[in-house]
């Protein structure tokens, strides 16, 4: 088999690098190890910056996003007694939408422009300093196969082989805290997002759609989900998000899902070695405070297709030398902001760190440039940035 371009992972980098690819020219086949349902129904993030949204749009994936997904102007930060919104749309000019991941992965299998072999094991990466590197791969029939192409772009997440390919350097934090999520079948108790700071620790309120509500508790590494009945954890919820406060309800449901996820920063750099190329989680992993994970990945593969589209279509390799410094930019400002907005809201051992963190609550949510800089970031800046 021959390729241009030869993507490991189906998750959203790989699906839309395939599809920006062949909306420039540019031929991929995708490998993955999982099955299309597994890929589809994987509960992941839910908030699109406006850069991603403006992305999707001009790529021909808008429709359903624009019809389906919410806008929201900002979120809500709050701590005991007190709950402010942050307008992004008067800070910056810019808004959020929420539309889950697990939309935009089908978006991107209608849109049927990826060539993807599901179900694929033994993946292997060959000869990625060489004109022509490899990727072997067992096939969903058990065949072994040999994919040949210009260029291999690892977008298989943390634990695929891609990062591994590459003699890199990782910069990695982790948190002393997990999260504890749920997915509910009940209407929204709030129009847009609450991120809540409380002594008993952190909880958010998110959502997927008018009548489906996605909720987080900060809870401590190693909980088992078990040890969280339904009733305990809505209890809890409604204590970290303020029932009662100034007449605001937190409504329960029915929990459909419930999981625990790890808190963890990485970055791998650089994120290209000869003609293998990193893009989304394969390159970083941020914490989900702040929801970048799947705005970054988007920002990867746009500025990756361009790149692969300009050196494999016009000859011409200047962005893709750029490529990881390009990227790594990004990469950096939202490691940084998932970071702050992650230890300005989770409870630690430390008293201290307590009085800081409502410090810091108390100026981003009353100096104008507090509050701009918080929502610039939110927001997000512009690809390319
Ligand atoms: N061969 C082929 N595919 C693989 C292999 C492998 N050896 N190992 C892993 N994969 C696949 C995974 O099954 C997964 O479908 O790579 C894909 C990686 O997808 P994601 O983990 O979704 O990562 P990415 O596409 O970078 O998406 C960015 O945004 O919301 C965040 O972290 C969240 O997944 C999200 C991310
Ligand atoms: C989510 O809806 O899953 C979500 C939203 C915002 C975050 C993290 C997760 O900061």
């Amino acid at each position: 088999m021959r390729t241009q371009v030869a993507i490991i992972g189906a998750g959203p980098a790989g699906l839309l690098l395939a599809h920006l690819l062949a909306r420039g020219g540019v031929d991929a086949v995708v490998l993955e190890t999982r099955s299309q349902e597994y890929v589809a129904a994987r509960i992941r993030a839910g908030i699109l910056e406006q850069s991603s949204v403006d992305l999707l749009t001009s790529a021909g994936l808008g429709d359903r996003l624009r019809a389906e997904g919410h806008e929201h102007r900002g979120i809500y930060l709050q701590w005991p007694g007190e709950r402010h919104h942050l307008d992004f749309l008067d800070l910056t000019g810019r808004t959020v939408w929420v539309y889950g991941q697990t939309e935009v992965q089908k978006d991107l299998v209608a849109a049927g422009t990826a060539l993807v072999h599901y179900e694929v094991s033994a993946v292997s990466l060959h000869d990625v300093l060489a004109e022509r590197p490899s990727v072997t791969f067992v096939d969903a029939d058990g065949a072994e196969q040999r994919l040949e192409a210009d260029v291999i772009a690892g977008c298989d997440g943390s634990f695929g082989p891609s990062r591994g390919a590459m003699p890199a350097r990782t910069f990695e934090r982790t948190y002393p805290y997990s999260w504890l999520g749920i997915l509910a079948e009940v209407a929204p108790s709030t129009d847009e997002l609450i991120y809540a700071w409380h002594p008993n620790g952190f909880a958010l309120h998110s959502m997927r759609s008018p009548t489906v509500s996605r909720l987080y508790l900060q809870v401590p590494n190693g909980t088992d989900p078990a040890g969280w009945s339904d009733d305990r954890i809505w209890d809890e919820l409604a204590t970290r998000l303020g029932h009662g406060q100034d007449g605001w309800k937190l409504t329960p449901g029915p929990v459909t899902d419930k999981s625990v996820l790890p808190m963890r920063s990485y970055v791998q750099t650089p994120m290209r070695h000869g003609r293998l190329f990193l893009a989304g989680d394969a390159a970083h992993i941020v914490p989900p405070t702040g929801a970048k994970g799947l705005n970054l990945a988007i920002a990867d593969v746009t500025l990756l297709s361009r790149a692969l589209v300009a050196w494999l279509k016009d000859d011409d390799p200047a962005l893709a030398d750029g490529y990881s410094d390009d990227a790594l930019r990004r990469v950096w400002r939202c490691t940084h902001f998932s970071w702050w907005m992650t230890t300005m809201l989770h409870i630690g051992a430390d008293p201290f760190d307590a009085q800081l963190q409502l410090s810091q609550l108390k100026w981003v949510t009353t100096s104008h440039a507090g509050a701009q800089g918080l929502a610039e970031n939110y927001a997000g800046l512009p690809i390319g940035f």
